[in-house]
């Protein structure tokens, strides 16, 4: 029988050697490549050095982080105008009319799609298209949680902070029972204590089982929020501003998050504010803030705005702040970093 490797002079072992070395190591940069930006590794987890890859352009008040998480982006998203999209018509488009759920928009954030800014639905597709009666419906922010595409159950700190809650039940109520993420620490601001009131006493639970029966109901009513659940949220009747002012029972959040609570990007925190106003100063600083995009993970901010659709609901009080600046405030945050949602 012929063996090919007998007939081989020693230079050409040499030589083929030399080839399966470099086959070796180019295969192994292919895998290491495919891993690191063809999977979904998390992006966290992504060995800092990584950052020397990237592209020398990216805006430089951006932390690591940020940077590692665009190498996979349209170069377009290197740019800032690219967050803040500009409708544009194209005959049959779902997203005219016919679709609930947002459009996704064209740069990622945080390495995760998110819906694309719907200024012209007053960013509520829900009530806007008359899918529903409730201007408040949030139905159509529900693809979008981060917490459906990461996971962020491995963090010790699971935190949600909501300023501007109003009742219990408006928006505590609803993140508690539709956000895929189960806080350890509830921290709920209303300045109006007649509005926010604790449950004095949590759901029975244990009483709510009921018998399996043939209609698979296995409730006797629909579950409220326990008590170990209550003993996690904190409520306080303080103003959220970006000063504090006792006087004015005003607290300086910024302050608040990073001395008082301590909170930092090793920390899962979801910020929920509608404060009728004052989030235009305070979103502002964040986003000279380098720490703030990494402290939050997810943000949902009603910006408050004058637009004459706008009028039957008493918003020509935000005037000169017009619906284009909230869209280019929304469009600048996620630019920053912030996963940012329009809310409701
Ligand atoms: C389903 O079962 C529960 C518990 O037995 C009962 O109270 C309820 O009326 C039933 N619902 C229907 C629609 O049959
Ligand atoms: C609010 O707190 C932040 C963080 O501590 C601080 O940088 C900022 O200067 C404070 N704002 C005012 C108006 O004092």
């Amino acid at each position: 029988m012929f063996d090919p490797l007998k007939s081989l002079v020693p230079g050409r072992q040499v030589l083929s050697r030399t080839l399966i070395t470099i086959n070796l190591a180019l295969f192994s940069y292919i895998l290491i490549d495919f891993l690191l930006y063809h999977t979904d590794y998390p992006v966290k987890e992504r060995p800092s050095l990584l950052v020397a890859y990237s592209s020398p352009s990216v805006n430089p008040s951006l932390g690591s982080r940020q940077t590692t998480d665009r190498i996979n982006e349209n170069s377009e998203c290197l740019h800032r105008d690219a967050y803040y999209e500009i409708e544009e018509n194209h005959g049959e488009n779902p997203w005219n009319q016919m679709k609930w759920m947002g459009e996704p928009a064209r740069c990622k954030v945080k390495g995760h799609l998110i819906e694309k800014l719907d200024d012209i639905n007053n960013f509520r597709r829900g009530f806007s298209l008359r899918f529903v009666d409730g201007v408040e419906d949030r139905t159509h922010v529900l693809p979008w949680l981060l917490a459906s595409k990461e996971s962020f159950h491995q963090r010790k700190r699971r935190v949600y902070l909501d300023f501007g809650a109003n009742r219990f039940s408006t928006s505590v109520g609803w993140f508690l029972r539709m956000y895929p993420c189960d806080f350890t620490e509830v921290h709920a601001f209303e300045i109006n204590s007649k509005l926010l009131k604790k449950p004095e006493k949590g759901f029975p639970e244990k009483e709510n089982w009921a018998d399996a029966t043939a209609n698979s109901t296995r409730v006797k009513r629909m579950p409220g929020v326990p008590q170990w659940m209550l003993d996690r949220i904190t409520t306080y009747n303080k103003y959220v501003s970006d000063a504090d002012n006792e006087g004015n029972q005003a607290i300086n959040i910024t302050r608040f998050m990073k001395e008082d609570l301590k909170l930092s990007a090793q920390d899962f925190v979801l910020v929920k504010m509608d404060i009728e106003g004052s989030e235009w100063p305070i979103l502002n600083n964040w986003m000279d803030d380098p720490e703030m995009p990494h402290i939050i993970d997810e943000l949902f901010v009603e910006i408050h705005y004058s637009h004459p659709s706008m009028t039957a609901y008493n918003w020509d009080a935000f005037k000169p702040k017009s619906r284009d600046e909230a869209k280019r405030l929304l469009a600048d945050l996620r630019w920053k970093g912030f996963y940012a949602h329009f809310w409701p």
